[in-house]
């Protein structure tokens, strides 16, 4: 028997809360729960599904638009991370996730 664990999404300044299986997605949950979270590719390369993971962990092995170093720091593409014990998610950190990543190859102006 599969495990559901409960996921509290803040988004846009709401708190919604989900039950989400072992086995599927932190985005098709809430997909299905009626809460639309921004995504694109459901492939876990173009990061607009971009969250922060404050509470709880998440297996997203096929997360590759995030680095490993970022992963630690708890951004996840919900997308493709699947959830390992209740969690608690920031959604829409695709900015954040970008400037971590790229942002110190850009020159400020
Ligand atoms: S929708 Fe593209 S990485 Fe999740």
């Amino acid at each position: 028997m599969s495990k559901t664990y409960t996921v509290e999404i803040h988004h846009q300044g709401g708190k919604y809360t989900i039950q989400v299986p072992e086995e599927q997605t932190v985005l098709d949950a809430a997909q299905a729960s009626g809460l639309s979270l921004p995504n694109s590719c459901n492939a876990g390369i173009c990061t607009t599904c971009a969250a922060q993971i404050t509470e709880g962990t998440v297996e997203q092995s096929d997360a590759m638009g995030v680095s490993a170093e970022l992963r630690e720091q708890g951004y996840a593409l919900l997308c493709v991370a699947y959830p390992r014990s209740d969690l608690k998610v920031e959604t829409e950190k695709e900015d954040t996730v970008y400037q971590l990543q790229f942002g110190q190859f850009q020159k400020k102006t």
